[in-house]
């Protein structure tokens, strides 16, 4: 189960699949919360999935899906309203959990600045659950209100907003453009008293105030609008004709001089340590408040620094919201069990009394793997002061996502004295073969392969996945069941079936859950997918280290299986050049390199591979893909001091387009740019005959236009 592993633990097959299984849960869930005002997921797991996404793709940068959720902002506008082209973009603030987050934030401003000895100062406020308002005034005259909708494009809702009290509907001394960004909230009391009303009236009960407020502004007839009790708070602008002020806090200031309700928690803070002082001061608060909040937002104060720190896709690097910590809750751990992956994984899972986490049942959690329970990270670092997990034990609980949850702590004062520290097998459950752990892996592997039910069975329903082979109408289900009835034990018996089962003894047609039509369907399925690209079949095949990335490598390195083939069998002596060759491909590593001339080498497994070759028409590869980036995959290395951007800016500008930024310069590097004072590096570069660019041609070369764009 892909969802148990920490991102350090994932392979890139698996990373991809866990991209792709992320941004499906996300977007789904944005859809729910933004266009059908219910969401399906609680703030805090919401957050908690879009991180490990994002981890996920700064660790596999290549496997970012080309849709990611990553690049999105709300979801699109529903149908129901006009649409609006926000002049200025309107975007989302990056999250931050624990202090370590903020001191990094603070950090990379001061690195990306390069004012790494000054203090910053900031403006702290609370993060209010509510849905963000663009409100344009022309010339002191609200003219215009704007939903978010997808960041760019959002919801005409200037009537309805007009009903909101303490929105102001004309303003004095404003410059003659001014669109004032903020939130629209729903208190507490004023929810509850809402959610009364409605269920008298039978009407649609709200599941919490954020939805309630979007539930009402979004409502087609004006009058329902007016009728709620909602409020708006001011914290950003978007388009003006003229600057209101030179620093956030002034502005904030110059809004409320302006009629704007303003939060009275804004506090300007100097460093990070002070920023987490408001922090807890705030969440002491919270209770209090009588209006939701999820956090507390940090930003840069000096507009001027806003302006050079810039945006990333969705988010300004100026700013970050601190999050509140997720809602955890206490139960009995009743047992440890372990379930099998793909790969032989045994990944250990914590069967519990069922226990309410936040509106959800909960009765599994996610143990990762031996280390874990033992009380240290994949580094070796102790977690939970060191204290091991154990059947029995008393343990808090955090939902970290729709499927399975974590433990945060254990109570090791409710521990019994006859318990006993949890032995991890040294036998794969499924099928008794001994599992192995190899050095610097956190994980272990049941050494079963294709004997192992569980490998089987998971690696067959890779195979004809989406990426791989992706048959229409085999899936998960399907494969269990010919597994199960010994008709497809490995990849080529999924091309034997129509003949084998077609005009049979044993028919396909008359097993459960399937008549003439439907396998008719699949074997059709099948027979259209007996001619493959070759990397889509390296790819089905599972190997570890393999995924949809690098199997297009190998593949447009060896263009032929043939090829391929022979290469690993030469391969396996490293003495050989076709090992060296494999290595010289750009992307494939050591790791990956052994694990495929393994693979290949292996007899089992070279029979397993051959008998499929056997059943396709394996296409070789033609066509080289172009990226439309100068720079895509070239190696840099910038040296000297550079005048026009700090070296952090020109870091994140060159790997925005595509480049690799090294320290040091090899006859890998492409480019090294070069700044007055740059020395030994410089030299390197002419004596290896690698090309040396000024500051200026770097920026010609990127196009410094599409830079602004993005900015
Ligand atoms: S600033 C460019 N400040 O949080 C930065 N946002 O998760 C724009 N929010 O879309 C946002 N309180 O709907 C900002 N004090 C605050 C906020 C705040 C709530 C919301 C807002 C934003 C979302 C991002």
């Amino acid at each position: 189960m892909l969802n148990d592993y920490s991102v350090e633990d994932l392979d890139e097959v698996e990373a991809k699949k866990e991209l792709i299984r992320l941004n499906e849960i996300l977007d789904r869930a944005n859809s729910d919360y933004y266009n059908n005002d219910a969401p399906n997921l609680s703030d805090s797991e919401y957050d908690i999935l879009k991180k490990r996404n994002s981890d996920i793709e700064l660790r596999f940068p290549n496997l970012k899906l080309q849709n990611s959720v990553s690049n999105k902002v709300g979801s699109k506008p529903s149908n129901s309203f006009k649409k609006i082209k926000h002049s200025v973009k309107m975007l989302s603030l990056a999250n931050g959990f624990d202090e370590q987050d903020i001191i990094d934030f603070d950090h990379r401003i001061k690195k990306i600045l390069g004012h790494e000895d000054t203090i910053i100062t900031y403006v702290a406020e609370p993060k209010i659950d509510g849905l963000s308002l663009s409100l344009k005034y022309l010339d002191g005259k609200l003219s215009q209100a704007t939903t978010r909708g997808d960041g760019e494009v959002g919801e005409n809702v200037t009537e309805n907003a007009k009903t909101i009290q303490n929105i102001p509907k004309n303003i004095h001394n404003a410059p003659s453009i001014l669109e004032v960004r903020g939130e629209v909230y729903m208190s507490m009391d004023d929810f509850n008293k809402l959610n009364i009303k409605q269920e008298k009236n039978n009407a649609k009960v709200f599941a919490n105030p954020r939805n309630a407020a979007a539930g009402s502004l979004r409502q087609l007839d004006r009058s329902v609008t007016a009728s709620r009790p909602l409020k708006f708070y001011a914290y950003a602008w978007g388009e003006v004709s003229t600057p209101i002020s030179d620093t956030q806090y002034n502005a904030i200031n110059k809004l409320r001089d302006f009629g704007f309700s303003t939060n009275d928690l804004t506090k300007k803070c100097y460093g990070p340590k002070e920023l987490i002082h408001h922090y807890d001061k705030i969440s002491n608060k919270r209770a209090d408040l009588g209006y939701d909040i999820d956090g507390v937002v940090y930003k840069v104060d000096n507009l001027l620094f806003q302006d050079r720190l810039g945006y990333r896709s969705t988010t300004p690097r100026w700013a970050i919201a601190h999050k509140f910590p997720a809602e955890i809750a206490k139960t009995w751990l009743q047992s440890i069990e372990i379930q099998v992956g793909r790969t032989g994984a045994l990944s250990p899972v914590a069967r519990l009394k069922p226990v309410n986490v936040g509106g959800v049942i909960v009765s599994n959690a996610t143990l990762h793997n031996e280390d874990y329970i033992k009380g240290r990270d994949s580094k070796g670092n102790l977690i939970r002061g060191g204290n091991d997990i154990r059947e029995g034990d008393w343990v808090h609980i955090y939902r970290a996502g729709d499927v399975i949850p974590k433990i945060s702590d254990v109570d090791i004062s409710k521990r019994n004295s006859t318990s006993k520290p949890y032995s991890f097998p040294t036998l794969c459950p499924e099928c008794n073969s001994p599992s192995e752990r190899i050095e610097g892996d956190s994980v272990a592997r049941c050494i079963g392969g294709i004997t192992c039910p569980a490998q089987a069975v998971q690696g067959l329903a890779h195979f004809v996945s989406r990426g791989a082979f992706d048959i229409e109408g085999l899936g998960n289900r399907q494969i269990e069941q010919f597994y199960e009835l010994g008709w497809v034990k490995e990849p080529s018996d999924i091309f034997k079936l129509k003949l084998r089962y077609e005009n049979g003894i044993q028919r396909l047609e008359n097993r459960d859950g399937w008549g003439k039509k439907s396998a008719n369907n699949l074997f059709n399925a099948i027979e259209a997918k007996r001619k493959i690209p070759l990397n889509k079949m390296l790819y089905a095949l599972g190997i570890r280290h393999v995924g949809e990335n690098s199997a297009s490598l190998l593949s447009k390195h060896y263009k032929s299986f043939d090829n391929l083939r022979k290469s690993m069998d030469e391969a396996k002596n490293m003495e050989d050049k076709k090992w060296s060759e494999l290595l010289s491909i750009d992307g494939v590593g050591e790791i990956l390199a052994k694990t495929i001339v393994q693979v290949f080498c292996n007899p089992s497994q070279r029979k397993i591979i051959d008998n499929l070759v056997d059943e396709l028409e394996i296409e070789s590869e033609l066509n080289v893909l172009v990226s439309d980036s100068a720079v895509d995959g070239k190696v840099v290395v910038f040296t000297g001091s550079l005048e026009r951007m700090t070296r952090s800016e020109a870091k994140i500008s060159a790997e925005k387009y595509g480049a690799k930024v090294s320290g040091s310069v090899s006859k890998k590097t492409d480019f090294v740019i070069a700044g007055p004072g740059a020395g030994s590096k410089e030299r390197k570069a002419i004596e290896l005959g690698v090309k040396v660019l000024s500051e200026t041609e770097w920026l010609d070369l990127i196009d410094i236009n599409k830079l602004a764009d993005a900015k």
